[in-house]
């Protein structure tokens, strides 16, 4: 693409040669080829401008900055008020704008988005309709899926933009991205042009510090503001929001042209009626602004039917008739690691849940316990992660299971045994041997669980879910949860 058209496209100033063709995105000057346009951007711990040069004398043929940086003489340059909300645009233009050419929804929130993204993609397709998703577990266009592998949720701008062109290749006609409050802030999806804002939860862990709980809904409202005025596709712009969570009232407040409220009262717009919980998940027959449909879900645990709702939401909107969406959403077979069932014919339950916060491991827990007629054993470390809650995960498990071990979890560069001390401490009047253990190696852990689990009991083996790797302070190690849960049955079989 012509530079000159780039930067018009992305409403950009020039200066420089405007011929020169373009035939790539980079932000990060190590990745940069021959042929990139460099965009130059204000990271926490880098800033871009300081790595101009080097892009150029890697191949950048041309720069897009935010501030004055001295550029190498004869290279064009792209000034930009924010080379972050421009690396969006820029990507976008460059792509040929793909979201304006598939209905597009967003699904953020602290628990769940994961499941709806995927809950809606499947009956999207179910229905007929080509569809694209992206998330934490997976890219997925037009029912075949690509691992994701980038450790992020929502990738950076570029490659948003590639994977949304990809579909409309593909012929997709709808898209359902997963949008984490990071990618908000950092403006990574400012140039999609979403139709439906849909919302799950809003971060019960986060309820301690009342300002950043403000920040953080504010951080996730601005999934309404960039769908109520992005471009019209004859979609009516929609926001999809959870009634019984804390976060409705302000996320209510925000303008958008349709609202719809799910939940588990008749107060909602989507709301189950005759629900019934059975064996493998529920059944209830739904009540929706365009009608009724019966549903079956054969996914475990009441807050699969919240995200069932939620998915619901997102599809009416996109143009899914309600019938479709009950028979759609029973074909749906869950989300790999979200409470996966891992059954060798034991005759005691496995599940690998993805929980690695102590709201979501409270929650998991909460969730078998209806389903477990023996003892409910968790297996479960705390990660590296400042913002997880290590002290919170051991009350959770302390109050939500009748028997934990306290193992490894993304330790990174810190001391597993220190994390498991602090996880611990949460623990309070529980005692190491009769209540829970502590067992460091993962590997080891997990065959310990299944060891002493008893007919009828139930092992939840939480924070790994879909993940295929472990950092430690040697770096990245491959892991592969199911392989070690199925490995650990054999044995015990
Ligand atoms: N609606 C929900 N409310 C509360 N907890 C949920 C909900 N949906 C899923 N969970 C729990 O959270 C776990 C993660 O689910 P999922 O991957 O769908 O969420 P996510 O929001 O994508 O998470 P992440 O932020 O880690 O990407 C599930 O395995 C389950 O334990
Ligand atoms: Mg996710």
């Amino acid at each position: 693409m012509k530079l000159a058209d780039l930067a018009r496209g992305a409403g950009a100033v020039l200066e420089g040669d405007g011929e020169v063709e373009v035939t790539g995105i980079a932000y990060d000057s190590r990745h940069v080829v021959s042929g990139d346009l460099f965009v130059a951007v204000q990271g926490i711990h880098i800033d871009g401008h300081v790595y101009v040069a080097d892009a150029v004398a890697g191949g950048a043929v041309a720069v897009a900055i935010e501030r004055y940086v001295k550029v190498p003489a004869g290279t064009p340059v792209i000034h930009l008020p924010s080379t972050r909300t421009g690396l969006a645009e820029l990507s976008a233009e460059f792509y040929g704008r793909p979201s304006r050419h598939l209905k597009l929804a967003g699904v953020t929130g602290t628990d769940g988005k994961t499941t709806v993204t995927h809950m809606a993609e499947h009956v999207l397709q179910a229905s007929g309709i080509v569809a694209g998703a992206m998330s934490t577990v997976a890219f997925k266009v037009s029912g075949r899926e690509v691992d994701n592998v980038s450790g992020q949720t929502t990738t950076e701008a570029p490659e948003v933009q590639a994977w949304l062109a990809r579909m409309v290749e593909a012929g997709a006609a709808c898209a359902v991205i997963e949008t984490t409050s990071h990618a908000l802030v950092q403006e990574r999806v400012h140039a999609c042009d979403f139709d439906v804002a849909a919302f799950t939860n809003v971060g019960h862990d986060h309820l301690d510090y009342h300002a950043t709980w403000e920040d953080y809904i504010e951080a996730k409202a601005r999934l309404i503001d960039l769908t109520s005025r992005s471009a019209d596709k004859g979609v009516e712009k929609t926001a999809v929001l959870n009634r019984d969570d804390p976060s409705y009232e302000r996320l209510a407040r925000r303008p958008i042209s349709r609202r719809w409220t799910y939940g588990l009262t008749t107060a909602s717009d989507l709301h189950p009626l005759d629900l019934a919980i059975t064996g493998s998940g529920s059944r209830f027959r739904m009540r929706t602004p365009m009608g009724d449909t019966e549903v079956t879900l054969n996914v475990p645990a009441r807050f699969n039917i919240y995200n069932a709702l939620c998915a619901s939401g997102v599809c009416l909107a996109l143009g899914v008739p309600a019938e479709d969406i009950g028979r759609g959403l029973a074909g749906f077979e869950g989300v790999r690691g979200r409470l996966e069932p891992v059954d060798l014919g034991q005759d005691f339950r496995v599940y690998i849940d993805f929980a690695h916060a102590a709201g979501s491991l409270a929650s998991a827990l909460a969730e078998l316990r209806p389903f477990t007629q023996g003892r409910l054993i968790a297996v479960f470390g705390s990660t590296a992660r400042s913002d997880h809650d290590r002290p919170g995960m051991g009350r959770a498990a302390a109050e939500f299971s009748d028997f934990f071990i306290i193992t490894t979890d993304d330790p990174l560069s810190e001391d597993p045994s220190e994390i498991a001390r602090d996880v611990q401490a949460g623990a309070e009047g529980k005692a190491p041997g009769r209540d829970f253990e502590v067992v460091i190696d993962r590997r080891t852990a997990i065959r310990r669980a299944i060891e002493i689990a008893r007919p009828g009991d139930t092992v939840l083996l939480a924070g790994k879910g879909h993940e295929r790797s472990m950092r430690t302070a040697r770096g990245s190690e491959p892991w592969d949860e199911r392989a070690e849960a199925e490995e650990a049955i054999k044995e015990r079989l």
